[in-house]
C-alpha cells in the first residue's frame, strides 16, 4: 500500500491522495479593462491537465486580495464579481475530476509593481503604465536600487486584514474548499514577521508577538468566514537563511521562530503549514538540492504535532513516498515537475502500485 495514495481528512475534506500541486503564479490574466486579474482560458487549461493528471489538491497562483498586492500586474486577483466568476469555472472542472481545489490568498507587499520573469521581472516605477508604489511594513526596498515601499498605517493594515477576509469570502463563493494564506516568500505577512524587513515600532514590529501581530489577524479573519468543516492552511518561510547562515548572519527569521509561530496557527485554526523557506532577501544564500526543505516541515511536524506539507525539489515517487511513509509530512507538494509532467501523479501511482485515476475519456490509456 503506498502512503502517498493514502486519503487524507482535514477536518470534514478528505484529500483523495497527498500529491499536492503548489501555487504556481502565471503571469497570465489581463493587465487592464474590466477582466483585470480574472482567471481565463489559461489558467483552466493549466489547472485542468493536473485534474486529470491526479494531483489530489491543486491550489491556485498566489491570489492578490487587492490591486496593490499583485506581484504584477498580470496576477489573479479576487476583490470583485468578475474575478469570483473567473474563478469559479476553474474550480467546477476540478471538482468535477476529483482534484480538491485550493486558493492561496496574497498580499506581495514590497515585492509588488514588477515585470512578469521572462520579461526580466524588474519593479515597475509607480509613474510607468501599470505600475504603483508597493506598501510595507517599513520603508525598506527588498533590492538596494528598488523602489521605496510606503510604510503601512495601522488604518491601512486594518483595511489590509478586512481584503483577505473578503478575499476568502468570494473564494469560498467560488467553490474552493482550501484557503492557503501566503505568509511565506518574502511577501507582505512574512515582511512582518521577519526582522530583516520590519522595523515598526508600534505594536506590529519589535518583540516576536508584534511581528506575528497581522499573521494571526489574518488568520482570524479568513477562519472566521472560512467554514469549520474545510481546512485552512499556511504558507510559511521557514528561515530566512540569514542569521542561520554562519557566512551571513544578518537578523532574520529562523526554524525556531517558525516552530513558535506554528505552535500559535494552529491554535488561531490554521489546519496545515504547508512548509517552504527564503524569498525575503535577495542576496540570502540557499542550499537547495532534492527534497531540500523537507527537514524543516519535519522539524515543525515533530515539534508541534500540525500537519505539515512538504515541497522543494520532490521531483521522484520514491522520494515522495518516503517522505509520507517516513512520517516526515502529511503530504508532498510538486511543483515544477507537474510543469513539466502534468500526469505525474497517475505515473507515480503507477511506479508505486497504486490505483490511476484516469477519467473515462482516457480508459483505454489505463
Ligand atoms: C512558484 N512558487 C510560488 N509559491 C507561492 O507560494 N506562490 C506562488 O504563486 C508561486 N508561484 C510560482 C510560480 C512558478 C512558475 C514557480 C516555479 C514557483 C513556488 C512553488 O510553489 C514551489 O514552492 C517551488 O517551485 C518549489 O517546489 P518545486 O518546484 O521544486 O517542486
Amino acid at each position: 500500500m503506498s502512503a502517498l495514495f493514502e486519503p487524507l481528512t482535514l477536518r470534514e475534506l478528505t484529500f483523495p491522495n497527498r500529491a499536492w500541486m503548489p501555487p504556481m503564479c502565471q503571469y497570465s490574466a489581463p493587465d487592464e479593462g474590466p477582466d483585470t486579474g480574472v482567471a481565463g482560458d489559461w489558467h483552466l487549461a493549466h489547472q485542468a491537465a493536473r485534474a486529470v493528471g491526479g494531483a489530489g489538491l491543486i491550489i491556485t497562483e498566489a491570489t492578490a486580495v487587492n490591486p496593490e498586492g499583485r506581484i504584477s500586474p498580470a496576477d489573479l486577483g479576487l476583490w470583485n464579481d468578475r474575478q469570483q466568476d473567473g474563478l469559479a469555472r476553474v474550480v467546477a472542472f476540478l471538482r468535477a475530476h476529483g482534484s480538491v481545489p485550493g486558493i492561496q490568498l496574497a498580499h506581495a507587499g514590497r515585492k509588488a509593481s514588477t515585470e512578469r520573469p521572462w520579461r526580466g521581472g524588474a519593479p515597475i516605477a509607480p509613474d510607468e503604465p501599470y505600475g504603483w508604489r508597493p506598501v510595507a511594513p517599513s520603508p525598506l526596498p527588498f533590492t538596494a536600487d528598488g523602489p521605496v515601499p510606503a510604510e503601512l498605517t495601522r488604518e491601512q493594515i486594518g483595511r489590509i486584514v478586512e481584503d483577505f477576509a473578503a478575499a476568502a469570502r468570494r473564494a469560498l463563493a467560488a467553490g474552493f474548499q482550501v484557503a492557503e494564506i501566503h505568509g511565506a516568500h518574502g511577501y507582505l505577512l512574512h515582511e512582518f514577521v521577519s526582522p530583516h524587513a520590519n522595523r515598526r515600532t508600534d505594536e506590529y514590529g519589535g518583540s516576536f508577538e508584534n511581528r506575528i501581530r497581522l499573521s494571526l489577524e489574518v488568520v482570524d479573519a479568513v477562519r472566521a468566514v472560512w467554514p469549520d468543516e474545510l481546512p485552512v492552511f499556511y504558507r510559511i518561510s521557514a528561515t530566512d537563511w540569514l542569521s542561520e547562515n554562519p557566512q551571513d548572519g544578518r537578523e532574520g527569521w529562523t526554524v525556531p521562530d517558525s516552530v513558535r509561530l506554528a505552535k500559535e496557527l494552529l491554535a488561531h485554526g490554521v489546519d496545515l503549514l504547508d512548509v517552504s523557506s527564503g524569498g525575503i532577501a535577495p542576496d540570502a544564500r540557499i542550499t537547495a538540492g532534492p527534497g531540500y526543505q523537507v527537514p524543516f516541515a519535519a522539524q515543525i511536524k515533530a515539534e508541534t504535532d500540525v500537519p505539515v506539507a512538504a515541497v522543494g525539489e520532490i521531483t521522484e515517487p520514491r522520494q515522495a513516498e518516503e517522505i509520507i511513509a517516513s512520517g516526515q509530512a502529511d503530504a508532498v507538494l510538486v511543483g515544477r515537475e507537474l510543469l513539466r509532467d502534468p500526469f505525474w501523479p497517475n505515473r507515480a501511482a503507477r511506479v508505486l502500485g497504486a490505483e490511476p485515476t484516469w477519467p473515462d475519456q482516457y480508459h483505454r490509456a489505463v
